[in-house]
C-alpha cells in the first residue's frame, strides 16, 4: 500500500520531484497544492490543484504527507517558509532520498528532503530538514548540512565541514575539509571554498574566459 502524498508547488520543481516520487518511492502522489492567489487552473499534470488554504478539506494530514517543492528562492526562505506552515496544518513532511544514490546504513537525515540520483553521502554525515541536494553531489563524511539549505549538482562538499541554515551551494563548487559556511550564504557555482564564510556572504569563482578564436580554428579538436 502506497503512502499519499501532495507536492507543494505545480511549477517544474514541482514536476521533477513529482517524476522521482512516482517512480522511485513508497508514495502515490495525489495532487498539488499552491497559495490560492497563485491558483490558476484545476488540475496540472492530470492531478488536482488545490488552494493551500483550503487544503486539508481535501487532502487531510490524518491520510497524506506533504513535500514541499520549491526551489532556492530568497535563499531557500521561501521553502522555509511552506515548510513551517505545512507543519502547523499537521502534516508530516515526505523525504526523498533516490535510490539511485548513494548512502549507508545510520544516515541521519530530516524531513522535506530531496536527495537526487548520483549523490553521495558518506558515512557519519548528517542533513537537517528542508535540504535538496542535486545530483552528483558529493557530501563528505563527518560533514553536517543543516537545516533549509539547497546543494547543487556536482558540488563537492567535503569531509568535517558544516553548512549552517539557509545555505545555497551551485552547482559544480567545492568546499574543503574542515570548514564552516555561515547560515544564509551563497556559493557561486565552480566557485572553491577554502576558509570560513562570513554570514550571509556571497562567494563566485572564477568564470571560463573566452579565448580570441573560433572552434573552427582549433586543431584537435
Ligand atoms: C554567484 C552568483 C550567485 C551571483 O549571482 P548574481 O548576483 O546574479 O551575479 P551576476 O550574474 O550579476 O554576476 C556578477 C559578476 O560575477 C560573475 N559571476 C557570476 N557567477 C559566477 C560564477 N559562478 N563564477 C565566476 N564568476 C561569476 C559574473 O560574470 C559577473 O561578473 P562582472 O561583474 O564582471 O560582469 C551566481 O552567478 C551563481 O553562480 N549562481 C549559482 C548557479 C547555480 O549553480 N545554479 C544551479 C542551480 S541547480
Amino acid at each position: 500500500m502506497k503512502r499519499e502524498v501532495v507536492i507543494f508547488g505545480a511549477g517544474k520543481t514541482a514536476d521533477h520531484a513529482r517524476f522521482y516520487l512516482d517512480h522511485d518511492s513508497p508514495y502515490e502522489v495525489r495532487g498539488f497544492t499552491v497559495d490560492r492567489a497563485f491558483l490558476d487552473r484545476e488540475t496540472h499534470a492530470g492531478l488536482p490543484v488545490v488552494a493551500f488554504e483550503d487544503i486539508e478539506r481535501t487532502f487531510p494530514p490524518s491520510r497524506c504527507e506533504m513535500l514541499v517543492a520549491i526551489s532556492y528562492v530568497r535563499v531557500n526562505a521561501a521553502r522555509a517558509e511552506k515548510y513551517a506552515q505545512a507543519k502547523a496544518k499537521g502534516y508530516a513532511l515526505a523525504t526523498y532520498v533516490s535510490s539511485r544514490a548513494t548512502t549507508w546504513p545510520g544516515l541521519l537525515i530530516g524531513d522535506n528532503c530531496v536527495i537526487h540520483e548520483g549523490c553521495i553521502i558518506q558515512p557519519f554525515a548528517e542533513i537537517g530538514s528542508n535540504v535538496t541536494i542535486g545530483s552528483g553531489a558529493v557530501i563528505g563524511h563527518h560533514t553536517i548540512i543543516k537545516d533549509h539549505c539547497f546543494i547543487s549538482g556536482g558540488a563537492t562538499v567535503s569531509g568535517n565541514v558544516t553548512v549552517e541554515s539557509y545555505c545555497f551551494i551551485g552547482a559544480g563548487a567545492t568546499i574543503r575539509d574542515k570548514i564552516t559556511i555561515a547560515r544564509g550564504c551563497v556559493i557561486g557555482a565552480g566557485a572553491l571554498v577554502m576558509e570560513d564564510t562570513r554570514e550571509k556572504g556571497v562567494y563566485k569563482g572564477q568564470a571560463a574566459m573566452p579565448l580570441p578564436r573560433s572552434s573552427d580554428e582549433l586543431r584537435a579538436i
